[in-house]
């Protein structure tokens, strides 16, 4: 993907591992939609970063707020990237000291990492796949996981989604709307993507934070 002057939309993208995706990206020449919470950085984020850059507010859950988000982003030009970093974390074990996991929390984590991920997912497919392929695809969606999937953690859900859209390649094989398409591969590829530098591997446990730079950079 070149991604010099695409348009790219980075969900948690005023914080943390989602930042410093958007400053990768808005240095290699991207317009970058930084999509986070009204109450985030966003604002001040897209100021620095000035031109090329806009905050977008929307929670990731809300169906409306995340096409508001969309419609920035294809302000910017062509989407052809976007990044879920936005997530919330609980270290809950599923019964501690203070009794069972409470269930509002497990479903607030679930709400936000694996629907909202998925919300972005398929909105982001649907405006690619109205888009031209530019070589081999029309766009490329990054999520972010985490090695506590493979402990049998909350982001194990997002390794599902993962396989779902691997296989299905988000949008399978869609034409080029109003295109006489001869059957290529005209894909939006969806990448699952972990901030540790290693997967667990026949029982070993790597868990090793590349920290946000790194990420960005991968
Ligand atoms: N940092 C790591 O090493 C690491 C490792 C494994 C997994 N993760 C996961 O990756 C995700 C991002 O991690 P991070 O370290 O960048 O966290 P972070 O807290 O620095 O950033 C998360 C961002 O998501 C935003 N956000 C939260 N809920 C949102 C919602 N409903 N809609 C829109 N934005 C929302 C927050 O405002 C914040 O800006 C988290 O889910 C985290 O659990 C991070």
């Amino acid at each position: 993907m070149d991604i010099a002057g695409a348009a790219a939309l980075v969900t948690g993208g005023a914080s943390g591992l989602g930042l410093a995706t958007v400053r990768e990206l808005h240095r290699m020449g991207a317009s970058v939609a930084i999509v986070d919470l009204p109450s985030s950085d966003g604002a001040d984020i897209a100021a620095e970063l000035g031109e090329r850059a806009v905050f977008a507010p929307a929670d990731v859950t809300s169906e409306d707020a995340v096409s508001g988000a969309l419609d920035a982003a294809q302000r910017l030009g062509n989407l052809r990237v976007a990044v879920n970093c936005a997530g919330i974390s609980t270290a809950n074990k599923t019964v501690g000291k203070n009794g069972a996991f409470p269930l509002a929390d497990f479903t607030r984590v679930v709400t936000v990492n694996l629907i909202g991920t998925f919300n972005v997912i398929r909105l982001a497919a649907e405006r690619m796949s109205a888009l031209q392929p530019l070589g081999e695809e029309r766009g490329v969606i990054v999520n972010t996981a985490s090695v506590a999937a493979f402990e049998g953690q909350i982001a194990g859900g997002l390794l599902g989604l993962e396989g779902r859209h691997r296989r299905h390649d988000v949008v399978d094989r869609a034409r080029p709307r109003g295109s006489a398409d001869q059957g290529g591969d005209h894909r939006a590829r969806s990448v699952q993507h972990s901030p540790f530098r290693h997967a667990a591997r026949g029982g070993r446990r790597l868990a090793r934070s590349a920290g946000p730079a790194p990420f960005a950079a991968r």
